[in-house]
């Protein structure tokens, strides 16, 4: 399957899952929290961590049905990191996927109420859905590590890293671990928790942890490059806010020509493990890698 069909495949049916469990009709004024959720929760996007998640499901030979709830947390995750990202005290960011951000249109304390929400709703969710599919011992160790990847060893230290450096003491060991946590730990996840659901060890599962801390990463370096190299038309998003805010960035650090090459070394070093997995379903995984890797916004 092509990136644009599996795309095409999945996004609606984790966009609907997403949908239904977040919506509650409420009467009272919690419409308007549920609305802004709704609204981060579910704007256009390129749904990468969903994405991810279920190519390696398939590929631990997990029926998609039962990983739609793990990918729908791993979306809803990342949508609450973005509100907060983008608040005033964080990047005061006031456009997002081509749309004003949460605080923007909701105000900041009911984006900071949206992003709380999501969070927790991921763990509310995960273990009431993914016990009808998997053995609770399996669910429990898959929750321990999605949590992990998004507290303080994770996605939330990461974000502090970032906000704590600036160009000036930009030191490259600090930055590799800013952006493997920031951004890298949940994408890392996306590749690991699958096979800790799954009852049968699988023999991929040590080489797709491996590749999944590369391909997180991999994400941020091009979020990174995009940053500098494209408008904010096409990414929906400010561009130039790196060098703005004094951000430490692999571009700050590199220049742009060898943050590019190391993204494309990077890259490579992946698509080379990726040949080692033996598993007719691994082309699907190349397609989101290539798309990471390619992609213009
Ligand atoms: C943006 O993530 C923030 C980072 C972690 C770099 P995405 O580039 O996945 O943003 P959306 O979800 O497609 O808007
Ligand atoms: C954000 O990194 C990482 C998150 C955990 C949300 P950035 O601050 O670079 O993401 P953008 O560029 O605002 O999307
Ligand atoms: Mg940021
Ligand atoms: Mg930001
Ligand atoms: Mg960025």
């Amino acid at each position: 399957m092509t990136f644009q069909k599996f795309s095409d495949t999945y996004i609606p049916l984790v966009d609907r899952y997403i949908t239904s469990q977040l919506t509650h009709n409420f009467s009272d004024n919690r419409h308007t929290l549920e609305q802004a959720i709704l609204y981060s929760a579910t704007n256009p996007a390129k749904r990468i961590r969903p994405l991810l998640c279920i190519a390696t499901a398939e590929l631990v030979t997990i029926p998609v049905e039962h990983i739609i709830p793990l990918a729908a947390a791993f979306e809803m995750m990342h949508a609450y990191s973005l509100i907060h990202d983008d608040l005033p005290a964080m990047d005061n960011d006031d456009l997002r996927r081509g749309l004003p951000t949460c605080h923007i249109k909701y105000g900041e304390d009911i984006a900071i109420l949206a992003g709380d929400c999501l969070n927790t709703y991921c763990f509310e969710m995960l273990s009431t859905e993914l016990p009808k599919y998997f053995e609770a011992r399996n669910v429990l160790s898959c929750i321990q590590k999605f949590a992990n990847s998004c507290g303080i060893h994770g996605m939330a230290g990461g974000q502090a890293l970032d906000l704590l450096n600036h160009s000036k003491n930009n030191n490259l060991i600090e930055l590799e671990t800013t952006h493997s946590l920031k951004t890298g730990a949940i994408i890392h996840s996306c590749f690991l928790l699958p096979s800790l659901l799954s009852t049968t060890a699988h023999k991929q599962t040590h080489t797709l942890s491996e590749i999944g801390k590369k391909v997180g990463l991999l994400f941020q370096i091009i979020d990174d490059i995009l940053d500098v190299k494209s408008d904010t038309e096409t990414l929906g998003k400010t561009a130039g806010k790196d060098e703005e805010q004094d951000k430490c960035t692999y571009v700050s650090y590199w220049g742009l020509e060898k943050a590019e090459l190391i993204a494309k070394e990077t890259y490579e070093d992946i698509l080379t493990q990726i040949n080692d997995i033996d598993s007719s379903k691994k082309q699907e995984l190349v397609n989101i890698i290539d798309f990471i890797y390619q992609r213009q916004h």
